[in-house]
């Protein structure tokens, strides 16, 4: 039987908290939109108490949302949590989401708190929260460096508090998949409650391994997987939503797990994400890079003219990328350039199209044809900078 996993996304939370990502509050409105058209099932809007900018984009979110649960985080004060209150309450369907560090090594040198004091303020944060609220998450920061009978005792009574989801995070991507895989079987089997909440995990990506470890923890029984759209985040980044997604859904027969994502709109979702954030995706990424389905070798070539299944393992229209043979070039129109960039995953607002128009005219006096590289940088510099 084909089990349902949630897919959170942070890219409006932890995504913009890496270099150079942050997003004023209409472009992270237009995000939040597209997130919910994708089928997201919590979308983190962001940390209220961390500014006023962030306050009033998860307000204006909150307010504008209708399908998708909007998350706002908050430390274990009631300040924060109050903060979180006034943003979410706005959404018709809004959870408040907590954190407290559990680790040895954040107790000791961040918190100068003991086991007891940080297990306390968990409880005490999860109650204050779900005084407001049905819908509850509360995370470890530093679970998967934590001692695993500490955690479970964490688990068990911020569980016997309220909290719906528990988080078990990989703050500083340090777990590899076997390991990972290993802990989440056991915070499963030792904590008595865990069959009353979701159990969800939150992978950093510092040594590429986010995304094994994310599948690994569902096959161990995680049902929600935080996520953001092209892996941006702190340092190298968190689990990238299109990799996991696109990994249970190509290896359905191994893994048995389906989610709410309409696949056809993870193309456009990523494009938008580098629209705004300025942060271009990496040519040889997983799913979502420019040469995910390109074939240079004339032995793939020839394969995939043959049968694409040869050497693609996905269908780029399962993903809403469709293959473009028109050429741009300086005799082409608006609505050329237009439908050429929709095809590339960019929905233009009219004023973008206008300004990226001229621009493009301009490249195309210069040179002969414009090539979709061109186009990219046109968009995500044209549009951003404008
Ligand atoms: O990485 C982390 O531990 C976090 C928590 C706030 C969930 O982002
Ligand atoms: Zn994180």
């Amino acid at each position: 039987m084909t089990e349902r996993v949630k897919i959170f996304d942070t890219t409006l939370r932890d995504g913009e908290q890496s270099p150079g990502a942050s997003m004023n509050t209409n472009e992270k409105l237009r995000l939040a939109v597209q997130l919910e058209k994708l089928g997201v099932d919590v979308i983190e809007a962001g940390f209220p108490a961390a500014s006023e900018g962030d306050l009033e984009a998860v307000t204006k979110i909150a307010q504008r949302l209708k399908t998708s649960v909007v998350a706002g985080l908050a430390r274990t004060n009631k300040e924060d949590i109050d903060l979180a209150w006034s943003a979410v309450q706005h959404a018709a369907k809004p959870c408040i989401h907590t954190f407290i560090a559990t680790s040895d090594l954040h107790l000791k040198y961040k918190l100068n708190m003991s086991r007891d004091e940080v297990l306390n303020a968990a409880v005490e944060a999860v109650r204050y929260a779900k005084s407001f609220t049905d819908n509850v998450e509360f995370s470890a920061e530093d679970g998967s460096r934590s001692d695993r009978d500490y955690l479970c005792k964490v688990f068990e009574a911020a569980i016997e508090a309220g909290a719906t989801t528990i988080n078990l995070p990989d703050t500083v991507g340090y777990a590899i998949p076997q390991e990972f895989e290993e802990m989440v079987r056991y915070v499963m089997a030792h904590t008595p409650n865990m069959h009353k909440a979701t159990l969800s995990v939150h992978c950093h990506n510092d040594l590429g391994l986010a995304t094994a470890n994310t599948v690994a923890a569902i096959n161990a029984g995680a049902r929600q997987a935080e996520v953001t759209i092209n892996g941006i985040g702190e340092r190298a980044g968190n689990t990238s939503m299109e990799e996991v997604v696109m990994a249970l859904h190509t290896r359905n027969n191994l893994m048995p797990f389906e989610t709410g994502i309409l696949t056809e709109h993870i193309y456009p979702t990523s494009r938008l994400v580098s629209m705004i954030t300025g942060i271009m995706v990496q040519p040889n990424k997983a799913v979502v890079g420019a040469n995910a389905f390109a074939h240079e070798a004339g032995i793939h070539q020839d394969g995939v003219l043959k049968n694409p299944m040869t050497y693609e393992i996905m269908k780029p229209e399962t993903i809403g990328l469709s293959k473009n043979q028109l050429v741009l070039g300086k005799h082409s129109g608006r609505h050329a350039l237009h439908t050429h960039l929709k095809q590339l995953g960019y929905d233009l607002s009219d004023e973008e199209l206008k300004t990226v128009f001229k621009q493009f005219k301009a490249l195309a006096d210069r040179k002969k044809h414009v090539m979709d590289e061109d186009l990219e940088a046109l968009v995500t510099e044209g549009v951003l900078r404008s």
